[in-house]
């Protein structure tokens, strides 16, 4: 079966009508918006001379994020792969541990489970928030692994399964109020893969403060951006002081010798691309407002279209919408390319989600769960463009 002609005009008119025509630059997915403040912060951090991992800006964009996130800590590192490494490395996931991870999610999300030694352990995904699916999670886990003085094991490999990495997949914030009971039933430690997710809350909420921690990436695709750069969000003292260290080659304080007391990493957040962050920080309500116009706009446009949908936020949920996203309601693969295709070819940069991560070559072998919901909605989902600044300044400050 292939794509309608109507269904792929209806599809291009949409964007065009929210979007405006794509003259001669293509409409990028996602691009980061730079103004005069991220000059001027950027600047003065070059002619203090304190571009390295020390610096007034890191400790400034620290505040900002944990008063932002009402997190107790906030530590900037180099960016959200690192920040997912080493916050998994802290919690203590040990070389040859699974660790849960949803199989639709970007690659770092395995990657940082792998970088510590670990298995990563595919489960399935929520067809309404597209996350980790925590009812579909505890019947897997009742099913195949078992408690053993409070240590989680799989049944079939043996190992030990030490913690659940739930991914708030293009902003939606997923089900993580449940996911923590069935975490507490399998003493599994929660860390929060909030990569794309900053801005978004459960209730009032921020996603990634409700697990052991959380990370977040500032990408230059991210809603807000350092360059490069990532964070990792707790409220436990010993926890972020412990992750503070590891950042930073676990130096001791001393005024001239090189004391190190721990096989540690070199992680921290350069102060220049804080300085960046500083001034996105303080543009982030701007950006948020013009996203969710953006996000009004295309659920409109998409309201009566029959055969797709467009994808909102969970109920009592506030999604950042980082990335709007539509669903073919009957998931077909040669119908979704034909669809993005249509757009690329007429300007609209669209991408398909990410090609399953039990799919992938190093992953093959991994554990992994029934993975049916992830199938259909890999075939079925289509990321359209989400810049803040085609409704920048746009919104009304009610
Ligand atoms: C879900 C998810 N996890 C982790 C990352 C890694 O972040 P970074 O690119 O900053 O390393 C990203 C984004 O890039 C992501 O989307």
């Amino acid at each position: 079966m292939t794509t309608s002609k109507f269904s792929k005009q209806e599809f291009l008119s949409i964007l065009q009508s929210v979007l405006g025509k794509s003259g001669g630059a293509p409409i990028a997915l996602h691009e980061p918006n730079i103004g005069e403040l991220e000059h001027e912060l950027v600047a003065k951090c070059l002619n203090s001379g304190w571009v390295s991992s020390v610096g007034e800006y890191i400790n400034e964009f620290e505040q900002g994020l944990a008063n932002f996130t009402k997190s107790k800590h906030a530590i900037a590192v180099v960016n959200g792969t690192a920040a997912l490494h080493l916050a998994l490395h802290t919690v203590g996931v040990k070389p040859d541990d699974e660790v849960l991870v949803p199989t639709l999610s970007f690659v770092a999300t395995a990657n940082a489970v792998a970088h510590c030694g670990a298995i990563p352990h595919f489960v399935d995904s929520n067809l309404e928030t597209l996350g980790l699916d925590p009812v579909a999670l505890r019947e897997h886990l009742r099913a195949t692994a078992s408690l053993r003085n409070g240590v989680l094991h799989n049944s079939k490999t043996g190992r030990k399964i030490s913690a659940v990495v739930p991914m708030h997949t293009f902003g939606h914030p997923m089900q993580i109020e449940k996911l923590l009971e069935v975490a507490a039933e399998f003493n599994l430690t929660v860390v929060e893969d909030a990569a794309e997710s900053i801005g978004s809350f459960v209730g009032m909420v921020h996603t990634g403060t409700f697990g052991r921690c959380g990370t977040l990436s500032f990408n230059g695709n991210k809603t807000i951006t350092t360059g490069g750069g990532g964070a990792i969000l707790t409220d436990d003292d010993e926890l972020a002081q412990r992750i503070r260290h590891l950042a930073t080659t676990a130096k001791l304080p001393h005024d001239y010798e090189y004391i190190h007391d721990a096989v540690a990493f070199n992680y921290r957040m350069p102060n220049i691309n804080a300085a960046l962050g500083c001034a996105q920080l303080n543009r982030l309500g701007d950006f948020l407002a013009a996203k969710r116009l953006l996000a009004e706009k295309y659920a409109t446009a998409f309201r009566d279209v029959s055969s797709m949908s467009f994808i909102g936020e969970p109920g009592g949920t506030t999604s950042n919408y980082w990335l709007n996203t539509i669903r073919l309601k009957n998931p077909n693969l040669a119908q979704r390319d034909e669809l993005l295709v249509a757009a690329r070819e007429s300007g609209y940069l669209c991408r398909p989600a990410w090609n399953l991560l039990h799919t992938l070559p190093m992953y093959e072998d991994s554990p992994r769960a029934d993975l049916t919901n992830a199938q259909k909605l890999w075939c079925s989902l289509i990321n359209i463009p989400s810049s803040a600044r085609h409704y920048l300044g746009q919104h009304s400050a009610s």
